[in-house]
């Protein structure tokens, strides 16, 4: 029976789950794939933590070269997360000749055109389908189920903790930071969750699969990042008042004038297919010009489904599969700035319930070609602070920004900053 010895590095929720997994369907990965797998070492920063049982302690080490610069290990998996580190074990593991699997979306999103280029350099692979959408098979549907396509839009839902969190906020009334703690309690947000809340992993994510699907470079500082930590429960209540729901986007398009790379959060309707995505749920819809739309739902947080898809690269490993970022672009595409989109919005002022404020409002959004196709006021006490909310047609974020700003300037009338968010229709 051939055996594939692994050098794991990390022991985090992830990497516990994936040795476990290995130990419980030892037999089943025998009977199926003929090989024996065994993690062989593994890398962790505190030898004297108390761990899960099962686990054999004779096999930990705090030294990254004991993995890197042992023959005998066959391939590195890195699961330790964060970019410098990671960044110089995958680069030593491929110099030392292995081949690397990674979770790791931040290394990949920031570091991804080097590490490519070395691995193809010494023909080596990077598998990394365990670094969008947990144990959703989104990297491979990509490469190799949807082969024959060019695939021009992607639209996803890639985080499950702010998935989580809007849904807790829109059914059960939840504020923000309580539906946070729930989410952390489950184990799906990052150590740090300001990556999760701000964006950030979600635009790793969006960058990755951009990357592959598209085969071009997109630089990470490129990729517009906006967060949900400033969506309430009353544009959460508005939203559903006109038919919407608001989920974090993360978008990327191409057409012949460049790229479209963002995550935001969105006022989805709630026909459209992304609108059930709910909870921790990940969800990624592609459209290839041969297939036409293709959604991929699923667990795309938490230890067990990522460690799923961990093993799945260490099956592709043992059967001797490619994998690698695509060669990029001769002829590269830039990213677009976020100024130049055009969308749709949601726009919600505060103002004095009092005459004229409308008509000043809707003056201003008229000089800046902003068309308006829908209006809210509905509390109504005169002289006080009231939501006014529009949405608009589309324009483009240029306009819309100006626009806001010169109303958020009248300060006789505006009471607080106004909010803006973009519409998918
Ligand atoms: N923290 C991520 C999420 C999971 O909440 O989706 C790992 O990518």
């Amino acid at each position: 029976m051939r055996s594939i010895r692994i050098g794991l590095l990390g022991l985090g929720q992830i990497g516990s789950s994936l040795y476990k997994l290995v130990s419980r369907k030892a037999a089943f990965f025998q009977k199926r794939y003929g090989v024996q797998f065994k993690i062989a070492r593994i890398l962790v920063k505190n030898m004297r933590k108390k761990r899960f049982s099962g686990l054999d302690a004779k096999r930990l080490t705090s030294q990254a070269s004991q993995i890197l610069k042992d023959p005998s290990i066959d391939v590195v998996v890195e699961l330790i997360g964060g970019v410098d580190s990671a960044k110089k074990y995958v680069l030593e593991a491929l110099r030392s000749g292995k081949d690397v699997i990674t979770a790791n979306k931040a290394l990949l999103a920031e570091k991804g055109e080097e590490i490519s280029a070395l691995a193809g350099k010494l023909g080596r692979q990077v598998f990394f389908e365990a670094s969008v959408g947990g144990g959703i098979p989104v990297i491979k549907t990509i490469r190799e189920g949807l082969g024959a396509n060019r695939i021009d839009s992607i639209l996803g839902i890639v985080n499950g903790t702010c998935n989580y969190i809007l849904t807790q906020m829109s059914r059960e009334g939840l504020d923000f930071q309580t539906a946070l703690e729930q989410a952390q309690k489950k184990g799906f947000a990052e150590p740090d969750p300001s990556f999760d809340i701000d964006g950030i992993d979600s635009a790793h994510k969006i960058a990755v699969l951009a990357r592959l699907a598209f085969e071009q470079n997109i630089p990470f500082r490129d990729v517009y990042c906006e967060g949900i930590r400033h969506i309430t429960e009353q544009d959460i209540n508005f939203a559903k008042n006109f038919g919407y729901c608001i989920k974090l986007l993360a978008i990327a398009k191409r057409d012949a004038s460049g790229i479209d790379a963002r995550v935001q959060p969105t006022l989805v309707p709630q026909d459209h297919i992304l609108a059930k995505v709910d909870g921790s749920f990940n969800a990624i819809l592609l459209d290839g010009d041969e297939t036409g739309e293709i959604l991929l739902y699923g667990r795309g947080a938490g230890p067990e489904p990522t460690a799923s898809a961990v093993m799945s690269d260490l099956i592709d490993y043992s059967r001797g599969l490619e994998s690698r970022f695509p060669e990029a672009s001769k002829k590269p595409l830039k990213v677009k700035n976020i100024s130049s989109i055009l969308s749709r919005y949601y726009l919600r002022f505060s103002v004095l319930d009092q005459p004229g404020v409308l008509s000043k409002i809707a003056g201003i959004l008229g000089k800046y070609n902003v068309s308006i196709s829908d209006v809210i006021q509905s509390e109504r006490k005169s002289g006080t602070v009231v939501p006014l909310i529009l949405l608009t047609h589309h324009v483009h974020e240029k306009e819309i920004r100006s626009a806001v700003e010169r109303i958020d300037a009248m300060k006789s009338m505006i009471r607080s900053k106004s909010r803006v968010i973009r519409i998918e229709a």
